[in-house]
């Protein structure tokens, strides 16, 4: 049988993924020092590097066991996989957010929003029971309002500086963020006590 795969997310969540497995005493050398390699071996399971969308898809097909991945990711998603456990790093949150002083909720007019997340935007003003327009965005989404093209943007907020720095504000936070353990839904039955175990020792890693 192959080794456990774990998918985990490129860029920020990846150190403090790493952090978290140097933790449960495995063997991170290869994925410390990795270059530019996507698959590296982490004491005995083996490390997937990838974007944090990516992360559902492999573990939802079952190419992967594990992923790590953000909670704004599987908000946006419609996959088919256990979320299993908050590792609590990479907090930040859904806000909605305008140019200072902008009366967001005032109005009859429909509103305009940008984000990099239209499901959760969706969602979020549907419970509102408010009909606004989204715009997609790929990436910073801040300049959606500024050029005007928006009212508004969903995004995620972490400082605060990227808002600040441009003049924006909170209006509402919409939901809290962190890193999850997502297992595929095959694979948990499958394999059931090499999952268990890595999850325990993660479990007990996050408490050190
Ligand atoms: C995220 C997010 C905000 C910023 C928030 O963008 O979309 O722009 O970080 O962080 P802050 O509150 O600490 O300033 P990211 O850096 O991932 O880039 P992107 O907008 O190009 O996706």
């Amino acid at each position: 049988m192959r080794r456990l795969r774990l998918a985990l997310t490129k860029g920020r969540l990846e150190k403090k993924s790493v952090e978290l497995f140097e933790k449960m005493g495995l063997d991170c050398s290869e994925i410390i020092n990795k270059g530019r390699r996507l698959i590296l071996p982490v004491g005995d399971y083996d490390a997937v590097l990838a974007k944090a969308a990516d992360v559902i898809t492999y573990v939802e097909h079952g190419v992967c066991d594990i992923g790590i991945v953000g909670k704004d990711t599987i908000a946006e998603s419609s996959g088919e996989f256990y979320e299993v456990m908050d590792l609590e790093i990479g907090k930040c949150n859904f806000a909605l957010a305008t140019k200072k002083g902008t009366d967001f909720f005032g109005g009859y007019n429909v509103k305009r929003v940008a984000t990099k997340y239209p499901a959760v935007a969706s969602a979020y003003f549907e419970s509102k029971g408010m009909d606004v327009q989204i715009i997609k965005i790929e990436g910073s989404v801040e300049l959606a309002p500024l050029l005007e093209l928006t009212d508004a943007i969903v995004d995620i907020v972490e400082t605060g500086s990227t808002l600040k720095e441009n003049g924006l504000e909170v209006v509402e936070t919409i939901m809290p963020i962190s890193a999850r353990v997502i297992v595929n839904v095959a694979s948990l039955k499958l394999r059931k006590a090499e999952i268990e175990d890595f999850l325990k020792a993660l479990e007990d890693a996050k408490k050190k």
